[in-house]
């Protein structure tokens, strides 16, 4: 581990399982006090435990990102309790409403949008509410593929996760003008609670999510969280000093590349690789 991240406080939601859990570790790993943010909260207990017997510096605080006061209370946890905020990583999300748009329900919709679009709006507006006068921050956000294409995810998820970009941008704009820099990662199918709960046999059966994404994976092998949270690591350190404003994708090529390239296979150089209409058509 390299230090960077040390003598910076961070706040993670969603931060009990998966995603937020993997960025945990790594920022307190790379010497981040961190404070955890869940509706979970056995597991973030158990997380915040866990780190106290490796250095400490790492607390939880029961937190639904849907409801205003509590989001207000767990930034103002990080700066009472380690007297700033360097971090926000606003990633607590479900998949929420499913099924065709013409069938849809629109409380469950109102659940999807209040967590993974209104609760990242909550974290950007409290964070700035410290960063702003502090003049430095990195705040990120967790969009999805399904944010970017569709065919990828549930419809109202994808439309909320999109505006979490829509957002993340617009106040970039805002933000940088008091140093705080405003960014979206994207990760791909990620073996998590989430993943499991589709792919496998149910939430904890993180194992077959394992190998159901290790034998889609583009790359030979599945998402973990902890190679998205590398590219969190990245854009929240210094490292991304003047980075703002993008969305990162960290998942093996699969919004800018898309599916195998069939213009690259190997009989087309067998064929003299070039392709030309109208002289050699083969
Ligand atoms: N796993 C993937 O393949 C994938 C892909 C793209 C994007 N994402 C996004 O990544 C983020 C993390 O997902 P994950 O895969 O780690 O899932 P996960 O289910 O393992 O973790 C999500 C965490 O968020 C928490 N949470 C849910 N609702 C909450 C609320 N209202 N308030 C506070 N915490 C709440 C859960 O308790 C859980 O600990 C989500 O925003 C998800 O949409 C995941």
């Amino acid at each position: 581990m390299t230090g960077r991240m040390a003598g910076k406080v961070a706040v993670v939601t969603g931060g009990a399982h998966g995603i937020g859990a993997g960025t945990v570790r790594l920022l307190h790993a790379e010497g981040a006090r961190v404070v955890i943010g869940d509706l979970q909260a056995d597991d973030g207990e158990r997380l915040a435990a866990e780190l106290a017997g490796a250095g400490g510096g790492v607390v939880f605080v029961r937190t639904d990102v849907s409801v205003e006061a509590d989001v207000a209370r767990l930034v103002d946890t990080a700066v009472e309790r380690f007297g700033r905020l360097d971090v926000m990583f606003n990633n607590a999300g479900i998949i929420g409403a499913v099924g065709p748009i013409d069938r849809t329900s629109l409380a469950d919709a109102d659940l999807t949008v209040a967590v993974n679009l209104r609760g990242v709006l909550c974290g950007m507006k409290h964070a700035a509410r410290v960063m702003k006068p502090q003049g430095s921050g990195a705040i990120i956000s967790t969009s999805s593929p399904a944010g970017l294409m569709g065919g990828v995810g549930a419809h109202v998820y994808s439309g909320v996760k999109a505006g979490v970009i829509g957002l993340s941008n617009s106040v970039a704009a805002e933000l940088r003008q008091h140093g705080v820099r405003c960014n979206v990662i994207v990760p791909g199918a990620v073996v998590s609670q989430m993943t499991a709960g589709l792919v496998a046999g149910g939430a904890d059966d993180l194992a077959g999510a394992e190998a159901a994404l290790d034998r889609s994976s583009y790359m030979g092998r599945a998402l973990q969280p902890e190679d998205v949270a590398r590219g969190v690591l990245y854009l929240a350190s210094d490292d991304a000093s003047h980075v703002t404003g993008i969305v990162l994708p960290v998942d093996a090529g699969m919004t800018g590349a898309g599916g195998p390239s069939a213009m690259a296979a190997e009989e087309h150089a067998a064929q003299g690789g070039l392709r030309e209409a109208g002289r050699r058509t083969s």
